[in-house]
Order: structure tokens, then C-alpha cells, then sequence
């Protein structure tokens, strides 16, 4: 018997991927959302699972939620304005949370703001546990172990190939990602984290054969590799999802002073206005014969690559799914190391997340 697994977002296109995964595994978590009559037809799907209404908007409902050594997932996007209800719930609670986010300000945000709260009532926090940015943070780890001493600088890319016809993000992505876009985001530079715009940086990876650009992003990677290495002075992690368009994002980082001095609400409001049309769900065309591709490269402090490793998974969404369902059953059987703001690698250990990615289809390659 593991400790209680709750699920709130569970109605959304990610919540009930993550639902599906955690059945899969065995898990019986409760679902929480918004919507009763959504969220009992999803239960009843899924073989007979508890429910429970909660609402951002209001933060006692969210609390609700979650007690002390429960296990509290949380699908509910964009972060920036509605994550917060449920870290808090899980801080107070000093519960195991984790959850979907993607969004560079709330990461920093939980391991800066949330954290040293998390390690005073004993809460752990997993944030970023999906695609965005597991993958990198194992990548790195595993770089820096095949390093050995002299590391001074990781890299890190993300990359997609194989994409097909159509939408090949869901509405929430979309609606996160116009978030990310306008706010000043960080980077890990002389051992120190450093405010900087998206796409600051841009550099070149070899992926698959092929030389991809990407541009820099605020991420996991900038908090966790230096606890990992702590000699670390500089880690840069880049996307490469936007192929050519990398050098029109590239220059577009000079707005970013400008752009964020726009409200997070008023950016949000706009997405949602935006967004409205997209359908809820990817294509299924588009991620069918998609693969992901995670590149991390340790350099020593004269600029000579010491070590590269490669991972290739499934589509993100999958990949997002069975890392939070895998995380959530480990925290719930086994615990985790330490209390909070944590990394993937330091709550689960490098050689365990190793095999739990590795059940996500999570793999080094050549
Ligand atoms: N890290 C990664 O790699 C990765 C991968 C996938 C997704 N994500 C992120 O995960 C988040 C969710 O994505 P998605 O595709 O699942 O989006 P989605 O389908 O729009 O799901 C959003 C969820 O939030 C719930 N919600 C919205 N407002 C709420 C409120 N006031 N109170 C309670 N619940 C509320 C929605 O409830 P209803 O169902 O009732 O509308 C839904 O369950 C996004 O931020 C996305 O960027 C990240």
C-alpha cells in the first residue's frame, strides 16, 4: 500500500493521458478537476476511480485536495495563472507534489519562491516532470558522469523530428507557450542564475545525423546540473523546435525587455482570446510517427567537449504521461529523497530515473 495519489487537471488533454498511464501501472488515483459530471464519465472509463472537485479560483478547494505523504500531480495550464493554488496546497500540506508545467518563470518560481517553504513543512516539488525537462536534466546527469572532473559548461537541446499533418500541440501548450514568449527568463552563467530573454543564445546540435539550430530557454537544467556539479559555472539549455525560424526568434530576444512589461493576465487573456478555435487535442497524425531527441554536451573550461550523450523517446505528450505516472507511483511506494524544491536526479537517484525514464521509452542512442 503507497501513499494517496491525487490528480488534479485530470479532465484536460494531459490530466487524462496521465490518468490512462497511472491505470496502466496500477495506480488508482483520485481524479480532481472542475467539472463533476467530465470528471465522473472519465472515472467511470477508467474502471472506477475516486473524484474531487476543486477550483483555482477557489484555494481552500485546492487544499482540500491533499494531505500530509499524499501525492499531489498537477495538469492544471498555463501555470503562471493557475499553478500556484496547488503548489501551495501540496506546501502546506508538506505532501510529494509534481506537475506539467513547461513555463521558465513558475519553474523558477517553485524552486525560489516555494522551496525553502517546501524544506520548513517537509513538502518535496517536482516541477517540470514531462518532456519539459526530465529528459535534459537525465541527459546532463549522465554526461557529466561520463565527464568525470574538469566540467565547466553543459549544453543541452531539445529537438523534434518525424512531426506529420497538423495541429502538433494541444490548446494548453499553446495557451503556456504564449506566456513563455514575453517574459524575461534565466540562465545559469559564472555559477550564478542570470535574468535573460528567450532565445538569447543560438547554437547548432548534430541530431540524427543532421546539424539543427536552437535557441536558448529558461528551464530544469539551470537548477538541477549545478547541484549535481557543483563546479558548474555555466548551463545553457536550447530548443530546437522552431527549425529555421531559430534565427527570427534568435533577434526577436532583443523585444523581450519591452514585451515584458506586459502583464502575465493580459498575456493570458489574449492567448485564451487567441486560442479559442485551436482544438483541445494535437493532431493525431502529427505525433504518430514523431520521435524526441535530448542531446547533452560537458565542455571543460578551454571549450573541449568532454563528454556527449544522446536520449530518443516517444512524442512529448507520451513521454509527459508515463514520467508523471511513473513519478507519482515511485514518490507513493517509495518516497523521495529529500525535501523541497527538488530535481529528478537528486529525489529518485541518477541509476533509478535511468530505468524509470527508460519505462517512459526514454533511451540513450548513438
Ligand atoms: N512539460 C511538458 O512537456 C508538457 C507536456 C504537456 C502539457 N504541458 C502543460 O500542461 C498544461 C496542461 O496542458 P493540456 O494540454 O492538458 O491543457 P488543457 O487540455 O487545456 O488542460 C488544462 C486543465 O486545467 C484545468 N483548468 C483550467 N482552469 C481551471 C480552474 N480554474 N480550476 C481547475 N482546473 C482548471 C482544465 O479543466 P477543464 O478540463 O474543466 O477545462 C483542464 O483539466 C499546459 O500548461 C501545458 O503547457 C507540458
Amino acid at each position: 500500500m503507497g501513499a494517496r495519489v491525487v490528480l488534479f487537471g485530470a479532465t484536460g488533454y494531459t490530466g487524462a493521458r496521465t490518468a490512462e498511464a497511472m491505470v496502466g501501472r496500477g495506480l488508482q488515483p483520485v481524479l480532481a478537476g472542475r467539472d463533476a459530471d467530465r470528471l465522473a464519465a472519465l472515472a467511470q472509463r477508467l474502471g472506477g476511480l475516486e473524484v474531487a472537485v476543486a477550483q483555482v479560483t477557489d484555494e481552500e478547494s485546492v487544499a482540500a485536495l491533499v494531505g500530509r505523504g499524499d501525492v499531489l500531480v498537477s495538469t492544471v495550464g498555463p501555470f503562471a495563472t493557475l499553478g500556484t493554488p496547488a503548489v501551495a496546497a501540496a506546501v502546506r500540506a508538506g505532501a510529494v507534489y509534481l506537475d506539467s508545467t513547461g513555463e521558465p518563470p513558475f519553474i523558477r518560481a517553485v524552486h525560489e519562491r516555494w522551496g525553502p517553504d517546501a524544506e520548513r513543512s517537509g513538502a518535496a516539488l517536482l516541477t517540470a516532470f514531462g518532456n519539459d525537462y526530465v529528459p535534459g536534466v537525465l541527459a546532463g546527469a549522465l554526461a557529466l558522469r561520463a565527464a568525470g572532473d574538469g566540467a565547466d559548461r553543459v549544453d543541452v537541446g531539445y529537438f523534434i523530428s518525424g512531426l506529420g499533418k497538423g495541429q502538433p500541440f494541444s490548446r494548453g501548450t499553446l495557451r503556456s507557450l504564449a506566456g513563455i514568449g514575453t517574459q524575461q527568463l534565466y540562465a545559469w552563467r559564472d555559477g550564478a542564475l542570470h535574468t535573460e530573454p528567450a532565445g538569447a543564445r543560438m547554437r547548432t546540435f548534430d541530431v540524427a545525423g543532421r546539424p539543427r539550430p536552437g535557441v536558448t530557454i529558461g528551464a530544469s537544467e539551470q537548477f538541477a546540473l549545478p547541484r549535481i556539479a557543483p563546479g558548474l559555472r555555466t548551463v545553457d539549455v536550447y530548443l530546437g523546435w522552431f527549425g529555421r525560424a531559430s534565427a527570427a526568434v534568435h533577434a526577436g530576444a532583443r523585444l523581450a525587455p519591452l514585451l515584458s512589461r506586459v502583464p502575465a493576465r493580459a498575456v493570458a487573456a489574449t492567448a485564451d482570446l487567441l486560442t479559442r478555435r485551436v482544438r483541445t487535442a494535437p493532431a493525431a497524425d502529427a505525433l504518430a510517427g514523431a520521435r524526441s531527441h535530448f542531446v547533452a554536451e560537458v565542455f571543460d573550461v578551454t571549450g573541449t567537449l568532454l563528454a556527449r550523450t544522446r536520449l530518443t523517446a516517444p512524442e512529448p505528450y507520451a513521454i509527459t504521461a508515463d514520467l508523471l505516472a511513473w513519478g507519482a507511483q515511485r514518490a507513493a511506494e517509495q518516497g523521495v529523497h529529500g525535501t523541497e524544491a527538488l530535481d529528478a536526479v537528486t529525489a529518485f537517484g541518477l541509476d533509478d530515473l535511468v530505468a524509470g525514464a527508460a519505462e517512459a521509452g526514454i533511451v540513450e542512442s548513438t
